[in-house]
């Protein structure tokens, strides 16, 4: 890394989204929100901007990145599209869905950006700062979560400050995200797959497809013969204070991560609480995930304890992010 830079914070206005598209033309670094997390967004056609952006997150260079669009006509330009993701593209963006697709010949994205694959992921979020960037930017944007490489995603300016402060040269800070949890991935290339479940629930996707999808990440019994992908390694999102899953008793001294109204065994006994959602919302609980996980990390207790959290609509993605959380590292 070269010397550190000193990071604008600006609020998110018609002047900070102009000089959000004036840096990234001069192939500089800017944390943006999105309706999932903030992403870490460099021209996506400029490999010395990539080049840097994955420096600045320490991230592998094999972990290729999403491409953000303003629309689907200017994600036709870089990702062909089977009538099963020109229905998903239709139905769901702008939103939180990206789509794996094989890249198109005029396709100018950096080859760093897709790690050398011949596929490419794309994706039309649905946030107005980060659509109004991309329209005045005029171009493909990089945006991966703009956290350093394995740690929580971030879904407030203060936490993409927290990781990146001298590493990058802007925030746009658009308060904190609504879906909070990162966007589903499918991969379009024969029968769509779930590559990662996120903000937008399996369910809602297998309706418009009208069937049921495999899911495989790495690591499944599936994943040899499925396409990967490749940033999904087991240890991810996460905080530095081990985490137990599952949990119906409190140990004293732990920080408590709870779910529900109900409360855990021994909840009296904890450091620190903080409720995913009271009234055991799962939309509520996937915003709140990684600010609480931030919060209770800084806490100082030996483990944080999380309460079970139901498998269905957005729970799979709280449940994914929360394994790889606890995942040995
Ligand atoms: O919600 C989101 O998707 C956020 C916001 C900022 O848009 N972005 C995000 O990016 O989560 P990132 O880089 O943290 O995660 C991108 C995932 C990685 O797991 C990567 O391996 C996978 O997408 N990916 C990217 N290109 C791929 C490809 N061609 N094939 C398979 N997986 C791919
Ligand atoms: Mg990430």
């Amino acid at each position: 890394m070269t010397a550190p830079l000193v990071t604008h914070v600006l609020k998110a206005d018609a002047a900070s989204v102009a000089e959000a598209a004036r840096v990234l033309a001069a192939g500089g670094l800017v944390a943006f929100p999105t309706e999932t997390v903030y992403g870490l967004g460099a021209d996506a056609t400029d490999g010395r901007a990539v080049a840097r952006l994955y420096a600045a997150k320490g991230r592998p260079a094999f972990n290729p990145l999403i491409a953000h669009v303003v629309d689907l006509k200017a994600a036709q330009a870089l990702a062909r599209f089977n009538p099963k993701a020109a229905r998903l593209a239709k139905a769901f963006w702008p939103g939180p869905l990206t789509l794996v697709l094989p890249k198109t010949a005029r396709c100018r994205v950096a080859d760093l950006a897709t790690a050398g694959l011949d596929t490419i992921a794309v994706r039309v979020p649905d946030h107005v700062v980060a659509r109004e960037i991309l329209a005045a930017f005029g171009k493909p944007v990089v945006a991966p979560s703009a956290n350093r490489s394995g740690h929580v995603s971030p879904t407030r300016a203060e936490h993409v400050q927290a990781d990146l402060a001298g590493r990058i040269d802007l925030i746009i800070d658009g308060n904190a995200t609504p879906v909070g949890v990162e966007s589903t991935i499918i991969a379009c290339l024969e029968e769509p797959v779930l590559l990662r479940p996120g903000g937008l629930p399996r369910t809602a996707i297998e309706a418009v497809l009208e069937q049921k999808l495999a899911y495989s990440p790495p690591g499944s019994p599936r994943a040899e013969d499925a396409p990967l992908a490749p940033g999904m390694l087991a240890a991810h999102y996460a905080p530095h204070t081990p985490l137990r899953l599952d949990v119906g008793q409190v140990d004293p001294g732990e920080a408590l991560l709870a779910f529900g109204r109900k409360p855990a065994q021994g909840a009296a006994g904890a450091l620190k609480t903080l409720n995913l959602s009271a009234r055991a919302d799962l939309i509520e609980a996937a915003a709140n995930l990684f600010s609480h996980l931030r919060t209770l990390d800084a806490a100082g207790a030996p483990a944080i304890a999380v309460m079970p959290v139901p498998h269905e609509g957005l729970g799979e993605a709280i449940n994914d992010r929360l394994r790889r959380a606890a995942a040995p590292r």
